[in-house]
């Protein structure tokens, strides 16, 4: 192809990928117009792809990328093919391999141009090697605890990892990582500086990465991960700078700017500071984690649920990690429908941290057909509970643990929750006593009002279902 036309095609493919990754973000905002939002990404990555190719045109350069492509084609397609409780985890190794990419880059283009072109590493450029390659590899290694930590890896403790001193040896490494930046920006060409980009700069990053997430709970990962991301945006970004590739700074600076902005809605969501997620070593308290079998508490059938339910004009399902993990959102629905078709107004009360990742729970019910609707936050639901009737809580526990309101020393002290505690009467679906994500004992168990169903999500509510649609013996 004529190179002027050539050039003309890709600025244009570029300019149409940003555009489309600046929607693909708008309309991936909204339950209902997500699909499209993906399948623009999704395309917008493809069309940047195939003008960075087009646009480097000798075949030893076609055959050095396809080799790396078609493994990365499989790692990629077998990685999308996990369950949705698996999504969280696939997302930090996603980071992990997204930071690695920007510190190679970086690292590559650092030797290259030192040993070829040294009139290439002015100090901004330098400046934007040394970011990219400190942000990539941290990202790198603090993604990998992170997904670790997820997946519950046995050799990677999930309670925060603390010592003393702690914050002052982790801010100690990056600072210094950091000084030494400096030192190489001012001073790119001298004989010593490609030592310490290598020998210093580099593994204080990689080492950064891991410390800085060791530290923190499993609880406060979801935060971690898009503090990540954010990471791993603005390593892009700076890539864009070393490549001179405008589309890597747009695209970089949008994932750097949503992560940071889905950071701080979660942060929200838990009532906790950057600070504190990042230093605040939380979920070390362990506060009454064996008391559970000293307390008393009520359980009940499936047959007492319906009629409890029957006899109810409005019921809040409260659905957590449970529910995603029983993949009961299907049966969920049918009950949906049943207390509906009776004329019961049944809503769904969604905790922005409910299940493992953010929209965990609007994705399962979207998934079932449930009206985007009946779908209410935390804070729009929280005021009807005391003239909510049944408050049935499937498979959610730490979101609706009422601890998190009084008890300063509970990890979970200040995160806002789902108050199934002020509802008239509440119902618990879940297989045991055992603690949630947070790993405490949840005082609703224990309240009068509250009705222990003790099963697996999906098969408890399809044997309320047979109940309510005559088929468990209940007259109607
Ligand atoms: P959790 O507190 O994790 O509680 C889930 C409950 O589901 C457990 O107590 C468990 O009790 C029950 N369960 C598990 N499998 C079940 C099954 N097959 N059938 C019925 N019940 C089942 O969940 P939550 O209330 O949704 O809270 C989320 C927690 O995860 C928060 O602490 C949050 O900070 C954290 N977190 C959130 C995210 C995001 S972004 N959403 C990501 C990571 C972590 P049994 O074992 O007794 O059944």
């Amino acid at each position: 192809m004529n190179p002027q036309l050539t050039d003309v095609f890709c600025k244009l493919a570029y300019l149409l990928a940003t555009a489309l990754f600046i929607f693909s973000l708008h309309w991936m905002s909204e339950v209902k117009t997500s699909r499209r939002g993906v399948f623009a990404g999704s395309f917008a990555m493809l069309l940047a792809v195939a003008a960075t190719w087009v646009s480097n045109g000798s075949p030893k350069f076609y055959l050095w990328l396809v080799i790396p492509i078609i493994p990365a084609i499989v790692i990629g397609v077998w990685l999308s093919m996990v369950p949705l409780t698996a999504v969280p985890q696939r997302t930090a190794l996603s980071h992990a391999f997204g930071g690695l990419a920007a510190g190679l880059v970086g690292t590559a283009k650092f030797y290259y141009w030192y040993g070829h072109e040294q009139n290439q590493l002015t100090k901004f450029i330098v400046t934007a090697i040394i970011l990219e390659v400190i942000l990539g590899f941290l990202t790198f290694t603090g993604s990998l605890i992170a997904a670790g930590k997820l997946q519950e890896i046995k050799w990677i403790p999930q309670r925060p990892w603390i010592y003393k001193g702690q914050n002052l040896v982790n801010l100690g490494a990056i600072g210094l990582a950091l000084l030494l930046g400096v030192m190489v920006i001012m001073n790119p060409t001298s004989a010593w500086a490609p030592w310490v980009f290598g020998l210093l700069i580099i593994p204080l990053a990689l080492n950064f990465g891991w410390m800085l997430v060791l530290p923190i709970g499993g609880a406060d990962m979801p935060t971690v991960i898009s503090i990540l991301n954010a990471y791993a945006g603005l390593s892009a970004v700076a890539m864009g700078f070393v490549l001179d590739n405008k589309l890597l700074i747009t695209a970089g600076a949008l994932d750097g700017s949503s992560g940071l902005i889905l950071s701080i809605i979660m942060c929200k969501a838990m009532n906790r500071s950057f600070t504190n997620v990042l230093f605040g070593a939380f979920g070390q308290v362990q506060s009454a984690g064996g008391k559970a079998e000293q307390k008393s508490y009520k359980s009940a059938t499936a047959e007492d649920a319906a009629q409890i339910l029957e006899s109810s004009s409005s019921v809040v399902i409260i659905p957590g990690y449970g529910m995603a993990v029983a993949q009961a959102q299907h049966k969920v629905r049918e009950l949906h429908d049943l207390l509906t078709k009776r004329g019961i107004d049944v809503r769904f009360a969604i905790h922005p941290v409910a299940g493992r990742m953010p929209g965990h729970m609007n994705v399962l019910l979207a998934e079932a057909d449930i009206p985007y609707d009946k779908l209410i936050e935390m804070d729009d639901i929280n005021g009807d509970m005391p003239q909510t009737d049944v408050a049935l809580v499937i498979g959610a526990n730490d979101v609706t643990n009422p601890v998190a309101r009084h008890d300063k020393s509970s990890p979970i002290y200040g995160m806002p929750i789902i108050d199934a505690d002020k509802a008239k009467n509440v119902m618990v679906i879940k297989r045991s006593m055992n603690p949630g994500f947070a790993g405490i004992d949840n005082e609703l168990y224990y309240l009068d009002k509250t009705l222990m169903l003790f099963g697996d999500a999906k098969a408890f509510v399809a044997d309320v279902v047979k109940e309510l649609s005559g088929g468990g013996g209940m007259g109607h």
